[in-house]
């Protein structure tokens, strides 16, 4: 898979790019998005037109109040928000909005291809029908194919402050809808809620023939990625940026290339890393393992993909046009589409970076 990815850009071509092209590079390269979470994608002005429609009082009197309380000091600090947010969310028009907003952002940063996380959870909590949010999502997601030239799929996350029971009702009352999401994947409180805890619900979508995925190693520990993996079986690891305080599990991340879906603004937001430049993803491109930009919440977290990789190239000023193709090559690469649609992805990125 990956040797007839790499064909195309030598890197002897790539370190002869011109460093003053690398912001344009970095906004015009073709790019996927592997680690989305819509009612992450949610902006301020789009809660209090929803809020209005819907009848909904929120407890923040103006947008700008809203935004003033994106003040994060950890993951917590944010799903506080992040969940009362998405209290706005009744009827199915109002899951396509959302999702229609996030995509047309998402083919103006020239991501052509998104796999985007749903929390059904945290809707049928407050009485709102799965139907009702996976029909307005599915909605969004086949209008941007032909409407917007984005490729997208959905993923659907159990929240994992719940019970693995409440995971497995979700499951089942996803199933008849089986078609409109290619796979499931885990979120919301990291710590004290470890993937063991989700074993069986995951072999039962393996089962399916579902992908799989979870956040780990965002503020829980390597042992959390090592859970993900050998326990629930997962193709990807949310985030995963802690693993390297465990050289065993670099060494097993490089060989099986298992990707690493890794959200710089995301990261720096929630104090994962103080500062962009003290940001990890330099080293674990340097290890040698599949990382990608992606923008996680970017409503909360100040920034859509390009900005994502804008602020990190200015931060880091080590990463070059190298990085860049690589980052945007493994997007492709870690993506669930087939081989010969990832082979035309990074013939399109070759094209935009052999151009000038
Ligand atoms: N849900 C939305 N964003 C999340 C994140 N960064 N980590 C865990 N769960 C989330
Ligand atoms: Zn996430």
């Amino acid at each position: 898979m990956t040797a007839a990815l790499l064909t195309g850009m030598t890197t002897a071509r790539l370190d002869a790019i011109d460093p003053a092209r690398l912001p344009a590079l970095l906004r015009q390269m073709p790019k996927a998005e592997l680690h989305i979470h819509i009612e992450g994608s949610l902006e301020p002005e789009l809660i209090f037109k929803l809020a209005q429609r819907n009848g909904v009082t929120l407890p923040y009197p103006s947008i700008e109040a809203l935004r003033a309380a994106y003040a994060f000091t950890d993951l917590q600090s944010f799903l506080d928000i992040y969940y009362a947010g998405a209290s706005v969310l009744l009827k199915e028009e109002d899951f396509f909005d959302m999702a229609w907003a996030y995509l047309g952002k998402a083919a103006a940063d020239n991501v052509v291809h998104t796999e985007i996380f749903f929390d059904p959870q945290t809707h049928t909590a407050r009485g709102v029908p799965f139907e009702t949010v996976i029909k307005g999502l599915n909605h969004a997601v086949h209008r941007a194919h032909t409407g917007l030239g984005v490729s997208a799929k959905l993923i659907l996350c159990f929240l994992r402050h719940l019970s693995e029971e409440e995971a497995f009702a979700t499951l089942e009352k996803a199933l008849p809808w089986r078609h409109h999401f290619i796979g499931v994947g885990l979120d919301s409180s990291e710590v004290g809620h470890p993937p063991s805890k989700f074993e069986r619900v995951f072999a039962r979508c393996r089962e399916l023939g579902l992908h799989v995925v979870a956040h780990a190693g965002e503020e829980g520990p390597p042992a959390y990625i090592h859970e993900a993996l050998d326990l629930l079986k997962t193709e990807r690891i949310d985030h995963g940026v802690r693993c390297l305080e465990d050289a065993d599990l670099v060494e097993r991340l490089a060989e099986t290339r298992i990707p690493l879906t890794v959200c710089p603004l995301s990261n720096t937001k929630l104090c994962v890393f103080p500062t962009m430049a003290d940001h990890n993803l330099p080293a674990l491109l340097d290890a040698g393992l599949c990382a990608m930009v992606n923008s996680d919440d970017p409503a909360y977290f100040g920034g859509y993909m390009n900005q994502n990789f804008i602020e990190l190239f200015a931060a880091l000023p080590q990463l070059t046009a190298r990085h860049a193709y690589q980052l945007a090559r493994n997007s492709f690469e870690a993506s669930f589409v087939g081989e010969e649609q990832k082979r035309a992805w990074v013939h399109q990125l070759d094209a935009v970076f052999n151009a000038g």
